[in-house]
């Protein structure tokens, strides 16, 4: 039987070798830290299915290291029944945000969608808020650290929100 006091979170990225996958370990570490690991459900997903069964780039898996990250997810397309077996999904970036959208109202579903979608930046409470998790695939380090430390704090807000029940954002 499923665990209804269970929050399932999917992370979603282009590739989902960069943004996504580093988004999920560092949720999940946090989640670990705050001793919260059997509350939650925690994946990533991208949009194109071309880096399939891949790690995560290991630029991106250098720089998660170096602050004690572990990046070992195999990269995946979003499947449709995710929207049905999630609670919320984050969009790294806004261009993804807009795809999701057009995914859920493009094609047809036989399940009732429960999920949020909501753009990764939604639940910072600074000037970073509502700003694109920029895609680093194309970037020097400098761009690899950049969305480290956008996803750290993104992430340390996303956890503080959704324990205090907001499962949603001001875009549903
Ligand atoms: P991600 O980065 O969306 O953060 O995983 C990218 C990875 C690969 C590609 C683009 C973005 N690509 O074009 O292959």
């Amino acid at each position: 039987m499923k665990n209804p006091k269970l929050i399932r979170v999917l992370f979603v990225c282009l590739g989902n070798i960069c943004r996504s996958p580093a988004a999920h370990a560092v949720f999940q570490a946090m989640v670990n830290m705050a001793g919260l690991g059997e509350k939650f459900q925690i994946d990533s997903a991208g949009i194109l299915d071309y880096h399939q069964g891949e790690l995560p780039d290991p630029r991106m898996q250098q720089t998660a290291k170096k602050r004690g990250y572990v990046l070992d997810h195999r990269s995946r397309p979003i499947a449709l029944a995710d929207f049905s077996s999630y609670d919320v999904i984050l969009a790294m970036d806004r261009d993804i945000l807009r795809t999701l959208q057009e995914l859920l109202e493009s094609k047809a579903n036989n399940r009732t969608p429960t999920a949020k979608i909501c753009l990764f930046t939604d639940f910072l409470q600074n000037s970073h808020r509502g700003i694109d998790v920029p895609d680093p695939y194309w970037s020097g380090q400098e761009g690899f650290e950049h969305v480290m430390d956008l996803i750290e704090e993104g992430c340390e807000a996303l956890l503080e929100a959704l324990t205090q029940g907001a499962l949603s954002c001001e875009r549903e």
